[in-house]
């Protein structure tokens, strides 16, 4: 069955322990949160697209203090979790419920988001659920969200090469050494695809996010990258 963010049941599971299925997760989410740190102007706002249980913001707050968040997700059992998690930062969370399969209403005349100056928008382990075309309707969003030159981070899993696959297998299993445990990702590239089948994923090989930020009015770039796990920057031009 495909994963159903809605399950209360998958949310809490999820949220009671994030890293099960990336043991990256925690360096990966250092990464992005000193990236942001880096850019962060004070008294402007981030976006944040798959905002899920309030972990990220969680993260966030403790290192950019005064930061307000407007978080988009369609889950309710997700964003009653992110309202608990968030409960010490009452005044920095905005939660929109919205289907980010219909991006292109949030950059739209009846957007449901509030009319603030998003600097920074980021995206967390959330768009690879999406098709081709739904990426690039998150990224032409984003591009007449964000103000000039403002920024977007995209932390997600990407797609194996098929031709590649035996070059990603014994990275996957370093990480047992590494981390104690590592993610189940198949061990052939036809049980990959039926991994990601069941959990209804069907993520972008990094070189079509590049050319897809790029098309809708980027300049990406890779900031970290393992396996197939990437964090990627990009300017809005
Ligand atoms: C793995 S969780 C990640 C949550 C959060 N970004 C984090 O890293 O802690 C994925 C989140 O993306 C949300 N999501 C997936 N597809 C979505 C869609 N089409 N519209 C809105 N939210 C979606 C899910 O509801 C879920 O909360």
């Amino acid at each position: 069955m495909v994963d159903d963010w809605r399950d209360p049941a998958l949310a809490q599971r999820w949220t009671g322990d994030p890293a099960m299925f990336n043991p990256l997760r925690a360096e990966t989410l250092d990464v992005l949160l000193t990236a942001i740190e880096a850019v962060f102007e004070p008294g402007k706002t981030l976006l944040d697209m798959g905002s899920g249980s309030g972990l990220v913001e969680a993260s966030l707050f403790e290192r950019v203090q005064h930061a307000q968040v407007v978080g988009v997700d369609r889950s309710e059992p997700m964003m009653a979790l992110a309202k608990e998690n968030l409960k010490p930062f009452p005044f920095q969370f905005i939660q929109v419920q919205h289907d980010l399969q219909d991006a292109a209403a949030l950059a739209g005349p009846n957007s449901p988001l509030p009319r603030l100056t998003y600097q920074i928008a980021f995206s967390v382990q959330a768009l690879h659920h999406l098709s081709r075309e739904g990426h690039l309707a998150v990224y032409q969003a984003l591009a007449s969200i964000l103000e000039p030159g403002g920024w977007f981070f995209n932390l997600d899993r990407m797609a194996v090469p098929p031709q590649m696959f035996d070059v990603y297998r014994p990275l996957w299993a370093r990480l047992e050494r590494t981390h104690g445990f590592g993610p189940d990702e198949g061990g052939d590239y036809a049980a990959h695809q039926a991994m990601l089948a069941r959990a209804g994923d069907t993520p972008l090989a990094v070189t079509d996010h590049l050319a897809l930020l790029a098309e809708a009015g980027f300049t990406p770039t890779i900031l970290h990258a393992y396996a197939n796990r990437a964090l990627i920057a990009a300017k809005k031009n």
